[in-house]
Formats: C-alpha cells, sequence, structure tokens
C-alpha cells in the first residue's frame, strides 16, 4: 500500500487556471474524500493523480516515488468511474478479469483473483451473470471488482454512487466503508456530496474554486472550519449565517451585535477582528434550543420538516439590515409548533463561529501566522 504526496499541483486548460498550487500528504492506508461543488477541480485533479492528465506544474510522489511523468499504468493506482462501463456481452467473471487477461495473467492465478474479488464484494453467485441481470448496485461493485483484481497501491474513485438511487447510494456508503477496511488500501474518493465525506473519510479535502479551502478530519472541519465556505459546506442542515458588529472585547472574550439576534459574549478563541469591524457570526441549527418567552430572540416558523428523532424549522428572524433574514433550527422530533408561530431561541456562545468580511475563522488566522 502506499502514500500519496500532491506537491505544488496547478492545472491550467488554454488560459483557465482551474487548479491553483494544492498541497496534500495522504497517509498509508487512509480513505480521503474530494469534496466541493460542481466545476471546483476534484476530478481534473483524480485525474492529475491517475496520469489520465498532465499537471501545468508540481509533481505527484506515489510511495516516495515521483510519478509526474509515469505512466498511467505504471503508478501502481485503479480508478472506478461515475459512469461504470461494463461490457455487457461478457459475464461478470470475465468483465472483472478483463485487466488480468489484457495484461496476459496465468489462468490459475487469474481464477484466483477474481475469486478473491467476488468474494470480497459477495458477487460470488453472479460470477456467470450478464451486466444487464444484475442491480445497479451490484454493477457499481463489479466494477469495483475490476479494480481490485489489480492489487492497486492506490484506488481513486470518482462519484461512483451518483447513478445510484438515494437508498441504493447509503448503503453502498456503508459497504465502500467496509471495503476499505477490508482491502486495507490508500483510496481516494471525489463527491460533491458532503454528507459522502462526512460520513466515509477519515480526511477531507474541501476544494473550491481550483483551491483547497481546509484539510482534515471530518469533526474538525464540523467544530473549527476554518474559512466561511467550509463552515456551510459541512454540515446538514447548513449553518445560519448573521451579518453582526464587534463592539467590544477583554482578555478573554469579545462582544458582538448580532443582527436579529442581539448581544453575545464569545470565548476569545473563536474572536476575529477588531472593536467596530462588520464580521459574520455562523450558528449550526442544531446548536440552538428552545427558550421562554421574553429571553432568547424570535424565529418566526414557515416550514416544519418532522424526521422523527428530531424536526426543522425552517423561517425567519427580524433583520434591522435586511428586514427578514431566514434561519433555521433543529428541535426536539416531538415539538409542538406550527408554521405562522413565533418561537424563542437561545444560542450557546461557546458553539458559536466568526469569521471576518474575506470569510476567514480564527483557526484559519492562526495557522497563517
Ligand atoms: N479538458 C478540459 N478542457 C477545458 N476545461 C476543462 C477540461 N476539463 C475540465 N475543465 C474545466 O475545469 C474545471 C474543473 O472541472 P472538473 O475537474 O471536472 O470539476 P469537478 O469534478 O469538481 O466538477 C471546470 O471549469 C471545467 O469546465
Ligand atoms: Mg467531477
Amino acid at each position: 500500500m502506499a502514500t500519496v504526496a500532491l506537491q505544488n499541483i496547478s492545472k491550467s486548460f488554454d488560459d483557465t487556471q482551474v487548479l491553483n498550487n494544492i498541497n496534500l500528504s495522504i497517509e498509508d492506508r487512509e480513505f480521503i474524500v474530494f469534496v466541493g461543488p460542481s466545476g471546483c477541480g476534484k476530478t481534473t485533479l483524480l485525474r492529475i493523480i491517475a496520469g489520465l492528465e498532465e499537471a501545468s506544474e508540481g509533481q505527484i510522489i506515489i510511495d516516495g516515488e515521483d510519478v509526474s511523468s509515469a505512466h498511467p499504468v505504471d503508478r501502481g493506482i485503479s480508478m472506478v468511474f461515475q459512469s461504470y462501463a461494463l461490457y455487457p456481452h461478457l459475464s461478470v467473471f470475465e468483465n472483472i478479469a478483463f485487466p488480468l487477461r489484457v495484461a496476459k495473467v496465468p489462468e490459475a492465478e487469474l481464477n484466483q483473483r477474481v475469486e478473491h474479488a467476488a468474494n470480497i464484494l459477495q458477487l460470488t453467485n453472479r460470477l456467470q451473470h450478464k451486466p444487464g441481470q444484475l442491480s445497479g448496485g451490484q454493477r457499481q461493485r463489479v466494477a469495483i471488482g475490476r479494480s481490485i483484481v489489480r492489487n492497486p497501491k492506490v484506488f481513486l474513485f470518482d462519484e461512483p454512487l451518483s447513478n445510484l438511487d438515494a437508498a441504493l447510494r447509503g448503503d453502498m456508503r456503508v459497504e465502500l466503508a467496509s471495503l476499505h477496511q477490508d482491502l486495507n488500501a490508500t483510496m481516494i474518493y471525489v463527491t460533491h456530496d458532503q454528507v459522502e465525506a462526512m460520513t466515509m473519510a477519515d480526511k477531507i479535502v474541501v476544494i473550491n474554486g481550483g483551491n483547497v479551502e481546509q484539510f482534515g478530519t471530518p469533526m474538525e472541519l464540523y467544530h473549527h472550519p476554518e474559512t466561511q465556505f467550509v463552515a456551510g459546506f459541512i454540515g446538514q442542515p447548513n449553518m445560519n449565517f448573521i451579518s453582526s458588529t464587534r463592539t467590544a472585547s477583554t482578555a478573554t472574550n469579545c462582544s458582538i451585535k448580532a443582527d436579529g439576534i442581539g448581544a453575545l459574549t464569545l470565548p476569545v478563541s473563536s474572536c476575529v477582528g477588531k472593536e467596530g469591524d462588520s464580521l459574520c457570526l455562523g450558528i449550526r441549527p442544531e446548536d440552538l434550543s428552545l427558550t421562554s418567552s421574553g429571553q432568547g430572540f424570535e424565529m418566526q416558523v414557515k416550514v416544519l420538516e418532522r424526521l422523527g428523532g428530531s424536526a426543522i424549522a425552517y423561517g425567519t428572524i427580524n433583520s434591522q439590515v435586511s428586514g427578514e433574514q431566514s434561519f433555521k433550527a433543529v428541535l426536539p422530533g416531538d415539538v409542538q409548533v406550527s408554521p405562522g408561530q413565533h418561537i424563542h431561541l437561545q444560542v450557546n456562545p461557546d458553539k458559536c463561529h466568526l469569521f471576518t468580511s474575506q470569510g476567514d475563522a480564527m483557526h484559519r488566522l492562526k495557522a497563517e501566522v
């Protein structure tokens, strides 16, 4: 198995720069997820690692060896795509065996490697079927089997679950996580879906406009987003952002006035900017709680989405700047609230996030010192 290092990777197509100076160190056997909005450069970065695309600048190091100019087949990687092109006229066995046939692997070894992969993927009793006789999830597993038989050092996945329906995607997430444990392999997985990133990754790389916004464990990104972009992208339902002004500070805290919420005092570890600065306050919907009338601040509920164990209230708070500002809160599952009703919410200042007008949080500013 293998480590992967990306050093100063940049990529331009003609005049358009799509990746800007990407540096990453991926440990042996880690499950890394590249996540970001459509068009941010995820596929391009994966294709550069695979050798299907050439970087304009920078190096790819696999297991300590510079493979930047190596041919894709010599890099010890294997890539599974969103559109898993199986050969419809070949059996599942032959589809999985295909790369071994091309490499002229002897029959006995070929049989053994295909059976091993089929066993891991629970396809043993499907080996004689044709792809047309399989479900979407089984077809995707055949495509993964074709990767496994090659014994790659690094597995690359580009949105492999996007063509599956929601229930199957949930099942396949679990299967892929368990496959990672069985194979003990280094895996790099690309998705635009932050839920896939949070649930499967050892570490997440959030990419935005060709830049790495943050690299860390799912819970580091959740609790300590370095930028407003990461804060808004990771977590579901996504974070509320409220315009605020910094009013005062002491050695241990800072006070802000948050539009539609009121005065708050935050611990110094999350304070950015200086007195008088316009800042952005971030509050996760699950970090709010109901309080009695006359306390906290008021939200008008427009829609209540019941999930069973919890409920999400969507509505507005009274903003002095924009009149009404949309807002959401996670409430107890059996909460008695109807659309149109006003509720009172309180904020836990220890769980608030503060961003400068450039979108940086304390953690980013500290990292840059
Ligand atoms: N072969 C290409 N030629 C020109 N532009 C490209 C090419 N491939 C990708 N791009 C552009 O690079 C950007 C990043 O694309 P991509 O890596 O596919 O994004 P993602 O996978 O995150 O959706 C997009 O703006 C896309 O249009
Ligand atoms: Mg893509």
